[in-house]
């Protein structure tokens, strides 16, 4: 297994130019096969996730042909057939749940392995299904399989009980070939669920409301297949953002919607750091003057629980106290024992950690448990002092695109090392 050694230390000074956001492009993805023919999806960034997407929907019949040069994404689905997406893929990525809602619509039919609870959270899927329900399909669990069936799905008013990024998108892709209208309420705002809408819209689909609680959608007899760009990822941005500012350095991200990062923007300002914004960049300069903040997580446009444990490993490095309200997931915090191998003061109260800024974090072997944890250990160890060693970073290849080679290009001192122990 590959291992990271980071000498930290090394103010970061440069440009990064972020890749596209994988949260965009897991259900975009199995959204093409709600039409017969050839999508083509540009700006698709070359990680295991997509990998594992691409072979979920090639389960089903479907072919796709990656070019990692041009990051663009042929996705062949003319012959589909309709083949269980089995549990030895679905345990790899839970997103594989993704290709329910478009299979329902598209074939009338599913049987996909229902995921297990994973790292951060219990995390069911009860909402996805009481939305298909709602839409008129017929849902069994039997064996650890969601079995899904409905002859011709029905538009319908449904209300999610929670907030659900995943759920937005696979009820939206389910009703987008319904008969009749569909009303969802307390829908995900979220910009993953406003990219995958403008895909499904120029397929041909009737969607108003994308980015509001409220979405309405008139189901069309068919799509067609398109070529579209997929978004900046803005967890890949924000990640980037909080780089320069752990090692007090200055960074221009690039491909970027400042938008998307307001939240994390407008902390990191009110922590003291200098930012500045155009059309499609961010910049960050420290400033001399920094201070502690409270954040909690939330739903879009408030503070992304997928920053939470990257904003924790800036927070262990600024004087003062901070205080994180974790809302979201129920067990995001297993990057705390691994910040505190580094010396990091953290103190956990059920979903609430409060944060003592130390000096100097020191340099230590540690474990990455899940992909933003991950990315919490890689920008703690930017700012410690010494060699730190990090495991198990196949948990970072699900979601940052060649991060050490962007990191080396700022000055980072990151070198990804073959062999080490797991
Ligand atoms: C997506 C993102 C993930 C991000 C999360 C929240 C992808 C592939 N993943 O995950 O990176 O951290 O949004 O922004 O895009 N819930 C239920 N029942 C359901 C569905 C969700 O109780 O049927 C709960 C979850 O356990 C969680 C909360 O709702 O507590 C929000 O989860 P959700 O927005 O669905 O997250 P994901 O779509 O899984």
């Amino acid at each position: 297994m590959d291992i990271y050694k980071i000498k930290g230390g090394k103010k970061l000074n440069g440009e990064v130019s972020i890749s596209g956001s994988k949260n965009a492009a897991l259900p975009i993805i199995a959204a093409s096969l709600l039409a017969d023919g050839e999508t083509t999806l540009k700006n698709i960034p070359a990680l295991v996730d997509i990998k594992t997407i691409c072979k979920g929907i090639e389960y089903l019949g479907a072919k796709t042909d990656f070019d990692q040069n041009t990051n663009t994404l042929k996705i062949k689905t003319l012959s589909l057939k309709n083949n269980t997406i089995p549990y030895d893929l679905v345990k790899t990525m839970r997103a594989l749940y993704y290709i329910m809602g478009p299979m329902l619509a598209r074939t009338g039919e599913t049987d996909t392995s229902l995921p297990g609870g994973c790292a951060i959270g219990e995390r069911p899927i009860d909402i996805h299904l009481a939305g298909f329900e709602s839409l008129g399909a017929k849902i069994q669990i039997e064996h650890g399989y969601v079995k899904a069936r409905a002859k011709k799905l029905k538009g319908t008013k449904f209300v999610m009980r929670k907030v659900s990024v995943g759920a937005t998108a696979n009820i939206m892709m389910a009703s987008v070939l319904a008969n009749g209208e569909t009303v969802l309420e307390n829908c995900a705002m979220e910009p993953d669920i406003m990219d995958l809408g403008r895909f499904l819209i120029q397929m041909g689909a009737e969607i108003q409301g994308l980015g509001t609680e409220t979405i309405h959608i008139i189901g069309v007899k068919k799509l067609n297949p398109v070529t579209y760009t997929i978004m900046p990822d803005r967890i890949e941005a924000g990640t980037y953002l909080i780089a320069g500012a752990v090692t007090r350095g200055t960074v221009k991200i690039k491909n970027v919607i400042p938008d998307h990062i307001g939240a994390l923007m407008h902390n990191l300002s009110d922590m003291g750091f200098l930012l500045s914004q155009g059309d499609d960049w961010v910049k960050i300069e420290p400033s001399k003057k920094l201070k502690g903040a409270i954040i909690k997580t939330m739903p879009y446009p408030g503070f992304p629980t997928d920053l939470q444990a990257p904003i924790m490993a800036l927070f262990t490095t600024i004087p003062g106290i901070s205080v994180i309200i974790e809302t979201i997931f129920e067990k995001r915090y297993t990057h705390v024992p691994e910040l505190r191998r580094m010396g990091a003061d953290i103190t956990l109260e059920g979903d609430v950690s409060i944060i003592k800024g130390i000096k100097k974090l020191s340099s230590a072997t540690v474990m990455m448990s899940d992909l933003r944890a991950g990315a919490a250990l890689v920008l703690a160890a930017l700012a410690a002092e010494n060699t730190t060693e990090i495991r198990r970073i196949y948990h970072s290849d699900r979601g940052y695109e060649k991060l050490s080679e962007k990191l080396s290009s700022m000055g980072a001192d990151i070198k990804r090392v073959e062999g080490g122990k797991g």
